[in-house]
């Protein structure tokens, strides 16, 4: 399996620290959120990395280097500008080939890493797994609408959310069924391809897709509250 870690992005959110640094490049406990999500991959056995990287790719590339400093290989892969998570899917897949990924979001911590749902996925003959946790805040997240272990719907930020169970920034998928959703997809009112809109057509296409609510916490370190707490 490969990883594929979004580091692009515009960080408004998190100013006025991004107008001078990558958002991943905000240090936790002493260290960029972006190693520890490095870490986790190599953790899971997965050491070909494709990173998406935008307008802070020569910081976010200095630190990363070609991976040796990891004992990984990093991939660069260019983005014109933040066209979403999904756009960002679509143009990694030249990287991807027929290997099944691990796409991480460069913001996100796990307290627990995703080994299990690595090795859990790899044992299976599902499409794609993701990951959900109940949060109090769901219309800042993707929200997941679970049905007898079945996911049976995905919203984007919604003003009503119709779920509390927000979808980490982990996800696994086989690059046959996602490109064929991301395919069917049109950008959002926010004007990006979301990759909620992708799972949506994973969904109505019937594909197989496994969902779990993970062990320990997780953090999306997109404001600086999320910085403080994480
Ligand atoms: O953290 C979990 C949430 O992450 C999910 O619940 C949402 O469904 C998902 O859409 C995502 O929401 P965010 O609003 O937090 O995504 P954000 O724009 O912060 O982007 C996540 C990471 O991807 C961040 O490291 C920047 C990078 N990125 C983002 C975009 C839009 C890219 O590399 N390219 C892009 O085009």
């Amino acid at each position: 399996m490969k990883g594929l870690i979004l580091a692009g992005g515009s960080g408004t959110r998190l100013r006025p620290f991004t107008h001078t640094s990558a958002k991943q490049l905000i240090p936790i406990a002493n260290k960029p959120v972006l190693e520890y999500v490095v870490n986790d991959l190599k953790n899971a056995g997965i050491t070909e990395i494709g990173v998406i990287v935008g307008h802070t790719k020569k910081e976010v590339m200095n630190f990363l280097g070609d991976g040796s400093k990891f004992n990984v290989h990093f991939t660069f892969i260019e983005q014109d500008a933040p066209r979403g998570l999904a756009h960002a899917v679509l143009i990694a897949k030249e990287f991807v080939g027929n290997d099944a990924f691990v796409m991480y979001l460069g913001d996100n911590l796990l307290s627990n890493g995703i080994k299990k749902m690595v090795e859990k996925f790899k044992n299976s003959d599902y499409d794609s797994f993701l990951q959900v946790t109940p949060v109090s805040n769901p219309k800042e997240f993707g929200v997941a609408v679970v049905k007898n272990n079945q996911v049976i719907e995905v919203i984007e930020k919604s003003p009503n959310p119709p779920s509390n169970l927000a979808l980490v920034g982990v996800y696994i998928f086989k690059p046959e069924s996602i490109y064929h959703a991301i395919g069917r997809i049109k950008p959002s009112k926010r004007g990006e391809l979301e990759i909620t809109d992708a799972i949506q057509q994973l969904i109505n296409l019937k594909y197989k897709i496994g969902v779990f609510e993970i062990e320990g916490w997780f953090k999306d370190t997109g404001r600086p509250e999320d910085v403080l707490d994480a």
